[in-house]
């Protein structure tokens, strides 16, 4: 298939070297800084035209698919001008930053005849898989959560749209917690309500948006979900759920249950950093399998959706219990 990809900075060459293992073909790159891309198609010895404008790229090349690896502010027209041109779109976290945006998506995707998936690649990793396999024939009664990472101020400072409402949409929720709680509800359905808070702990003059936030969730089954981004270091993720008989863990990689580490088949090549960095090209060979042999992709705007509207509901919270 023909694949461009519209930004191209961190986290492009994850998808790139996700593509070639996937055997398609990388035909253009597109970032507003056309060095970045023109460094990327060296550095990966590709063949592609570089553009300086997605709309330009859209309407030149023939493309089968498009990645969106751009700031979170520019997901959703950039989702919405391919999918008008039926052009298949696999588009980075957040797909949106506000519910106006999403219902703008949804109805893109509901007149276009391509697909739209969204990254949430650690759905992918085998524990992650494995854990939701277990569950399914379970009923999960509570959960507990912890992302503790670091982000400092050189991260924020290395690029401007991060760190504030309007570009970013959030912080440590909607950038890097995201994935877990897409996990979380993943494995045990949505919840009914939610109550917490966020607070910015550690960066107050330099970002507007959070770097923590605690919140409980409640309905078939309660959770409590703690995740800041001001940690000394990244630690691995932890995510424990019960049901009725069973205790299950997770933590980084590893699924324990019942405290018994249990055995799983590798992760594949780490393109990335631990923890997020073996999905992208399980998630990548799904997206093109499914377009090649015309089945729908697992994660749809429907599955995005969940987690955002948890995070909204969170960001409206401020200690009030809130419905989802
Ligand atoms: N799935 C994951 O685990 C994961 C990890 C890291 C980043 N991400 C996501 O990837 C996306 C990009 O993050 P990043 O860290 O690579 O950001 P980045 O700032 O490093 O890169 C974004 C690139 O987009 C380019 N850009 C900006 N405006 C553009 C426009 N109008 N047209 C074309 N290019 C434009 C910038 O010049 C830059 O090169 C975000 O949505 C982020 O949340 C996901």
């Amino acid at each position: 298939m023909k694949v461009a990809i519209i930004g191209t900075g961190s986290i492009a060459p994850v998808h790139i070297r996700a593509i070639k293992d996937a055997n398609e073909e990388i035909v253009a790159l597109c970032d507003v800084v056309p060095a970045k891309a023109e460094k990327l198609n060296s550095v990966y010895g590709l063949d592609a035209s570089i553009y300086a404008d997605y709309l330009e790229m859209l309407e030149k090349e023939k493309l089968d698919a498009v990645h969106v690896c751009t700031p979170h502010h520019l997901h959703r027209e950039m989702i919405v001008r391919a999918l008008e041109s039926n052009i298949n779109v696999l588009a980075e976290k957040p797909i949106c930053i506000n519910e106006s945006e999403l219902e703008n998506i949804k109805s893109a995707t509901k007149k276009s005849n391509a697909q739209l998936g969204v990254c949430f690649q650690n759905r992918y990793l085998p524990a992650n898989r494995k854990l939701r396999e277990l569950l399914a024939k379970e009923k999960p009664l509570s959960a507990t959560t912890k992302v503790v990472w670091r982000r400092d101020e050189a991260y924020y400072k290395s690029a401007p749209w991060r760190g504030k409402w309007e570009t970013e949409g959030g912080g440590v929720m909607i950038n890097q917690a995201i994935h877990t709680l897409d996990l979380l509800l993943w494995y045990c359905g949505m919840p009914e309500k939610i109550k917490g808070a966020i607070a910015n702990t550690n960066l107050k003059e330099i970002i507007e948006v959070e770097t923590t936030a605690e919140f409980v969730m409640a309905g078939k089954y309660v959770a409590s979900f703690y995740a800041t981004t001001a940690s000394y270091k990244n630690f691995p993720i932890e995510i424990e759920i019960r049901t009725r008989t069973n205790i299950y863990r997770i933590i980084g990689e590893d699924l324990y249950v019942n405290g018994n580490l249990q055995e799983l088949p590798a992760a594949g090549e780490l393109y990335g950093k631990p923890h997020w960095g073996a999905g992208h090209s399980h998630l990548i060979r799904d997206f093109y399998s499914c377009l090649r042999e015309g089945r729908t992709f697992p994660i749809d705007v429907y599955e995005a959706e969940k987690s955002l509207r948890v995070i909204w509901a969170l960001y409206r919270s401020n200690g009030q219990e809130i419905l989802i």
